[in-house]
């Protein structure tokens, strides 16, 4: 799918201190950079999930391990840290450490609650199953990751609760992400799944129907994402009589309404080539690592990563329109880069 000038206008209603005569004269140039962007993601992560698939034997089987020990490989090797920071956050921004000048190098710097703290890899791996084992009700009867890549929270949260009788769906856009996932439950023979291409900019919800009860969520997918289609929650939310939906997404910034037109504003303006690459917000910025600059340092990761814009603003019309409540809610909960920091939020149909 490629997006229209009038996608980008209908988007932009949410920012209404954006100058919006402007960037309706300027959507043709700014969409085409945000069409080759998206272009750009697929064909990273099809590559990335890629390098699993050797994993996959002859009979389409991840095999000769159990769950838990091959969603720990499809977790990836975790990068080289020195200091606390992974080495590549810091070859590609400037970071001020201030306090944490002086991390041994087998701690890792997080951000966790709202704050920058030290951790271990363990803090890594729990950070999305604790927010979202409680939202496993007894009467669940599948569960859905949209953007899911290789699976691999499917797998953890299959490895973690020993749910057998649910039906675990991965919806992703990449193939090799599926195939991935295809291998990693075969060999849960007694598990039903299933691997389906999705995509979010023109997703299809039918592999969701067919149920009383489905939880529905993303992890770190929705980021990729500039603007969801305002009708994505309320589409989901239609397709059962019961249904959960839970985001874990770096998205917190989001809540501010001024940086939120900040980010928009500097998306539209770097997008529309009135500002040259060296004028780019990230040319100039430096990460400090203090808790009093968490906001900026997140939604300056967002605005150079051209990250999701109106998660937030969604779920709020979701709320207004009483077509769901809230049932969690976690601010800026974890994040193993501490400058993208994952927010968890889950809705339960009303
Ligand atoms: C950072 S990865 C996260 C994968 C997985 N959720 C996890 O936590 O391991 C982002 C995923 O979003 C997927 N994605 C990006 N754009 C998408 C789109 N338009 N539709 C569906 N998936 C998309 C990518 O293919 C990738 O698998």
């Amino acid at each position: 799918m490629t997006f229209s000038p009038e996608d980008l206008t209908l988007a932009l209603t949410d920012f209404p201190d954006l100058d919006h005569a402007l960037y309706q004269q300027l959507a043709p140039t700014i969409v085409a950079g945000w069409n080759q962007m998206v272009a750009h993601h697929k064909a990273c992560y099809q590559d990335a999930w890629a390098s699993y698939t050797g994993l996959i034997d002859a009979t389409g089987t991840i095999s000769g391990m159990d769950l838990d020990a091959a969603v720990t490989i499809l977790d990836g090797k975790g990068s080289a840290t020195t200091g606390g920071l992974p080495d590549w956050i810091s070859r590609q921004i400037p970071v001020d450490l201030g306090n944490f000048a002086d991390v041994p190098d087998n701690k890792k710097i997080y951000a966790l609650d709202g704050r920058y703290q030290l951790g271990d890899e363990e803090m890594h791996r729990a950070s999305l199953m604790r927010h979202l084992r409680p939202l496993l009700r007894p009467e669940t009867q599948a569960v859905i990751e949209l953007g899911a890549g290789c699976g691999r929270n499917l797998g953890r949260l299959l490895a973690q609760t020993g749910r057998r009788d649910i039906t675990y769906i991965s919806c992703e856009q990449s193939p090799s992400g599926l195939a991935v996932f295809r291998g990693l439950l075969a060999a849960q023979e007694d598990v039903a799944h299933r691997a389906v291409p999705f995509d979010f900019n023109e997703p299809d919800l039918e592999c969701l129907t067919g149920f009383d009860h489905i939880l529905v969520f993303t992890c770190a997918a929705i980021e990729q994402i500039p603007f969801l289609r305002q009708s994505l929650i309320t589409d989901i939310l239609a397709v059962a009589p019961q249904v959960d939906l839970a985001f874990f997404e770096p998205v917190g910034w989001q809540r501010f309404g001024n940086i939120a037109t900040f980010v928009a504003d500097g998306f539209c303006r770097e997008l529309s080539g009135q500002v040259p690459q060296s004028q780019f917000h990230k040319a100039g910025f430096t990460y400090r690592l203090q808790d009093d600059c968490f906001i900026d340092n997140a939604a300056s990761w967002a605005l150079a990563g051209r990250y999701n814009m109106n998660l937030v603003p969604l779920v709020q019309k979701a709320l207004n329109a009483k077509v769901a409540s809230m049932t969690s809610l976690a601010w800026d909960s974890f994040g193993s880069n501490p400058f993208n920091p994952m927010s968890f939020l889950s809705l339960s149909k009303i």
